[in-house]
């Protein structure tokens, strides 16, 4: 027997449950922004790319039915849908998370909405989800500030049981075992790197593909940690996306994910032998600096990408 402490936590009554939210949020919008083709989540210190909007509507979360709102500096929790360089987009300012209190069922309750809102006619090319986010640097040779397209992750949380998709399975999302091994679109992260190229974003800053390793936060790694998740084949770590991914990939979108490298993670063994007091340790002002810092350059790839979906 299920027991539910949440409505949404019935994967059945869930599906309605979306596409109620998702008429309340049609109903705000202009005719031609109903069905828009393109999803961004906008990560820590990335909300920018909302003031590139042409004619656009902002729906806060706290309007929306079923939405939680996001309680995080940087994150400003609001729907903003309008036109990026001409196509229609809905930008998720601001994300949920579970280390802010929210269950993993609505904190990827916003992706289910927009994957109807998004929903393509049959046998169109299907609706494009781009997830950005802060992330820590593992890898040693990642710059702060540099950027790393995501081919592949390691779910933490979901391995130890906290994934989006356990409980009943709706067929009319997605099969019940869905492949994860090919989770993050070759052709998109080709265009991505296309776009940096063509931008010159790829001549100023380093852009790498890599493994991000999500973590359910809210502290940053310890050393012995950074060390493990190295260990484990990550080049970077952060507390979000993957959830996100792996419901917009149930829901049949197409996914790229993009991390800004904010700090690069500690890893030396802590020791009595030599002073730390110059050591750096990792901290959300150092976070949304370096994300404002890089913030155009994501808005300027993800601008000219957007166009050759
Ligand atoms: N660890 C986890 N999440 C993060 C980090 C980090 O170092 N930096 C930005 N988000």
């Amino acid at each position: 027997m299920i027991t539910k402490s949440s409505p949404l936590e019935s994967d059945m009554e869930a599906y309605e449950i979306a596409q109620a939210s998702t008429e309340f949020i049609r109903m705000k919008l202009p005719e031609d922004y109903r069905n828009p083709s393109v999803v961004i989540v906008c990560g820590s210190g990335l909300s920018n790319i909302t003031n590139a909007l042409e004619d656009s509507v902002s729906i806060p979360y706290s309007q929306i039915p079923h939405f939680k709102e996001s309680t995080v500096a940087g994150h400003a929790g609001k729907l903003v849908v309008g036109k990026l360089n001409k196509v229609p987009v809905v930008c998720m300012s601001g994300r949920l998370h579970t280390y802010e209190g929210h269950s993993i069922t609505d904190t990827v309750f916003p992706i289910r909405v927009l994957s109807h809102l998004t929903k393509q006619p049959e046998g169109e090319v299907p609706a494009t989800f781009i997830a950005t986010n802060a992330a820590g640097g593992l890898n040693k040779s990642y710059r702060v500030g540099s950027l790393m397209v995501l081919n592949d992750d390691i779910n933490f949380p979901g391995l130890a049981g906290l994934h989006p998709l356990k409980g009943p399975n709706d067929e009319r999302y997605g099969p019940r075992f869905l492949p994860m091994s090919d989770a993050y679109d070759q052709s998109l992260r080709q265009k991505f790197f296309d776009a940096a190229e063509e931008t010159g974003v790829a001549s100023r800053r380093q852009i790498n593909e890599g493994v991000y390793a999500f973590v359910s936060g809210p502290t940053y790694e310890t050393r012995a940690e950074s060390r493990m998740l190295i260990a484990m084949g990550a080049d970077a770590v952060g507390m979000s996306t993957v959830p996100e991914i792996i419901v917009a990939r149930h829901s049949g979108m197409r996914t790229l994910a993009v991390s800004l490298i904010t700090n690069v993670c500690i890893t030396e063994p802590p020791t009595l032998d030599k002073d730390e007091s110059g050591i750096e340790h990792a901290s959300h002002a150092e976070v949304i600096a370096a994300a404002d810092e890089a913030a155009k350059d994501v808005q300027a790839i993800i601008t000219h990408l957007i166009t050759k979906l």
